[in-house]
């Protein structure tokens, strides 16, 4: 139940504030070879041997292509009135690019069609992380053709549903899904190396300001942003090796993609490993075509790293130092819980010039729920996004332009390489039966936003 204390406080957030839930096409959509959807990387991907935990497939994930109806309602009752979803690039374009797939286009429709009869604002993100399996035998995002067909794809969208959605996130994450999926092999594609990690970066910094431009271009009124995923970079120690090394993985983790899409170019300077990506960018004449004006930037902050200097590991020579080995709170995944990093975050974010306007476009925690006798009782979820609002308060409080907040995630759903047992939801799903039941912490954020 809501307390005095937290009716005040959702208050304070103000009445032109933006709840939401987040979510993705490819976590949550199921449907993946049916409608005439053409395979993702991910579909590709998830059937290789040992690569997703539990040998999970996001074959049918939380059936949201049949269920979104129930979904939507769910949302609108738990008191959000913000909708983030992304479009499955293969549903559209089964081949990547070529024909379009008339079905795709119509499911998004009838999605977002639903979300403007409840009141729901719809955010759709171009790209989260479901690249056609056709682009990728090209070469994916390691591949210069990937401006031209992210640039027809973007512009498919803008066309089709830029009357109806004012709200577009261009990508989500461009380092969570290159280091992942391109230079360490954990993510789709499973790809691993420089000369993978290299070029992808440049395409994306690329496809990053360029989608911008595109939605500029088709969609009247649009309110244009792309997220990052962010973690304050902290040394474990006070040596000059600790606090260099922390340094390193900070440009990596914190100011590679934000930096070019600010016209500010990479942040070489302080990592003169990126030099390296003048061999993908002649003479850096790219610089301003990685600038794009965004209305808004999406933080996504899900913990801080604490890293020491380690010279064993190639390129950034650190290594994390674990929350658990650290005996700090932590969720089920192992990822440091930790209010006031987020709030340092933000105001550092801020701090960048030409920053307009922040979301908190994903925040959330995986915990182990359990259901039992109809109730999934996740205090620890409660919890945390008590901490995590308090804190963004103190922020918008001393003046930053945050103006809204998405928890991750509506459902529980497809955790990529961590299969189906890491559950984020404000809602459980039994995978066999797709019964949803709403969690606590669903409750919780229903009470609260009533107290607005
Ligand atoms: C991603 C989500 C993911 C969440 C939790 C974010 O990095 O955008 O797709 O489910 O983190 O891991």
């Amino acid at each position: 139940m809501a307390t005095n204390l937290h009716r005040l406080i959702a208050k304070e957030f103000g009445e032109d504030f933006a709840w939401g839930v987040a979510m993705a096409a490819a976590q949550n959509e199921g449907a993946w070879s049916s409608y005439g959807k053409g395979p993702s990387i991910w579909d590709n991907f998830s059937r290789r041997q040992g690569k997703i935990k539990g040998g999970g497939k996001p074959t049918i994930a939380c059936d949201f292509y049949h269920r979104y109806k129930d979904d939507l309602l769910m949302a609108k009752a738990l008191g959000f009135s913000v909708f983030r979803f992304s479009i499955s690039w293969p549903r559209i374009l089964p081949e990547g690019t070529g024909k379009v797939n008339k079905e795709g286009i119509a499911f998004y429709h009838r999605v977002i069609d639903e979300c403007l009869k409840l009141g729901l604002t719809p955010y759709v993100t171009l790209y989260h992380w479901d690249l056609p399996a056709a682009l990728e035998k090209e070469g994916g995002w390691t591949s210069h053709l990937m401006l031209r067909w992210f640039v027809r794809y973007a512009a498919l969208c803008a066309e089709e549903y830029g009357d109806k959605v004012k709200n577009w996130i261009v990508l989500n994450e461009p380092f969570g899904f290159t280091s992942l999926g391109y230079m360490l092999g954990k993510h789709a594609p499973g790809r691993i190396g420089l000369s993978n990690f290299l070029p992808a970066i440049h395409n994306t910094a690329l496809a990053q300001a360029e989608g911008g431009r595109i939605l500029r271009q088709l969609v009247k009124n649009a309110h244009i942003g792309t997220t990052f995923s962010c973690s304050e970079v902290l040394p474990y120690t006070s040596s000059p090796e600790d606090i260099q090394a922390a340094k390193r993985v900070d440009v990596l983790m914190n100011r590679l993609f934000i930096e070019p899409a600010l016209g500010r170019g990479y942040p070489r300077e302080d990592f003169k490993f990126l030099d390296k990506l003048e061999l993908h960018n002649k003479s850096w004449k790219y610089t301003e075509k990685m600038h794009f004006n965004f209305d808004f930037i999406g933080i996504q902050n899900y913990f801080p790293v604490v890293v020491r200097h380690n010279a064993l590991i190639p390129i950034v020579q650190a290594s994390e130092v674990k929350a658990t080995t650290r005996k700090v709170p932590h969720t089920a995944m192992g990822w440091e819980i930790n209010p006031d990093s987020f709030y340092r975050l933000i105001k550092r974010f801020w701090l960048y010039g030409g920053v307009k306007e922040i979301i908190i476009s994903e925040s959330g925690a995986c915990f182990k729920d359990e259901l039992v006798g109809g109730v999934v009782d996740d205090q620890q979820r409660i919890d945390y996004y008590q901490q995590y609002l308090l804190a963004l308060l103190r922020a918008k409080k001393e003046g930053v332009n945050v103006k809204g907040f998405f928890a991750w995630t509506l459902t529980d759903n497809f955790e990529w390489a961590e299969g189906y047992k890491a559950r984020f939801g404000l809602i459980h799903v039994d995978f066999n039966t797709q019964l949803r039941t709403i969690k606590n912490s669903g409750y919780w954020f229903r009470d609260w936003l009533s107290g607005k």
